[in-house]
């Protein structure tokens, strides 16, 4: 039967992603990652098409996207601060985990609710994370959906992208809160 769980109640009220170049290591052992993408899995999934899959990237396998990252960026001409910020989040000693969309074959379920699918997987992953005590960030920037970068660094077909890159680690900073949407201005109570 359910009942009211204030302190989950509490944590959904005050949650607060630690942004991914604050996060320093240790980051999650293999088998405290297997508790959270446990929970992240158990996430709406309308047909049961499982159209998400998860990669873990830790220290050896993130230092080869850092090289691939820095040869691709260039090749892209990204700026170069823009560059940097990019291969920040991914040398901070936290692990990362790319939540791969991987879109399924149905004539019941449209590509977008498969999509909605993934990024609730993602603000699963990221909440228990947090919910857990590690420092916790969803970013996604260009590796997300870059198809030669994504071919060469995470081996994905060409219908495959990242819904999400989430990183992480310990916290060294708590950051200030941000402003939050006004709920009457988004809030229709609709009484007809
Ligand atoms: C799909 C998605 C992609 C994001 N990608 C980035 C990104 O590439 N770079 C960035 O600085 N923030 C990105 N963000 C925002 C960060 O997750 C940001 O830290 C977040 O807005 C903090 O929200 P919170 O305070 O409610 O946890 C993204 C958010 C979402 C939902």
């Amino acid at each position: 039967m359910l009942r009211k769980n204030t302190e989950v109640v509490d944590f959904l009220l005050n949650r607060r992603s630690r942004p991914a170049k604050t996060l320093v290591g240790p980051a999650p052992t293999q088998d405290e990652l297997r508790v959270l993408l446990t929970a992240a899995a158990r996430t709406p999934d309308h047909g049961k098409l499982e159209p998400w899959r998860f990669m873990v990237f830790e220290e050896k396998s993130l230092k080869r996207l850092v090289d691939l990252t820095n040869k691709r960026g260039k090749q892209l001409n990204k700026p170069p601060e823009k560059l940097l910020k990019t291969l920040t989040a991914l040398q901070t000693g936290a692990t990362m985990v790319a939540v791969v969309f991987s879109p399924r074959e149905s004539i019941k379920i449209p590509e977008v609710e498969q999509i909605l699918s993934a990024g609730a997987v993602c603000l699963s992953l990221l909440n228990v994370a947090l919910a857990s005590g590690w420092g916790a960030n969803w970013l996604t920037d260009w590796i997300a959906t870059e198809r030669v970068f994504l071919k060469q660094g995470l081996g994905l077909t060409d219908k495959e992208f990242v819904a999400g890159y989430i990183h992480i680690g310990t916290e060294s900073i708590i950051p200030p809160e941000r402003p939050r949407p006004n709920i009457e201005k988004i809030t229709t109570w609709v009484d007809s």
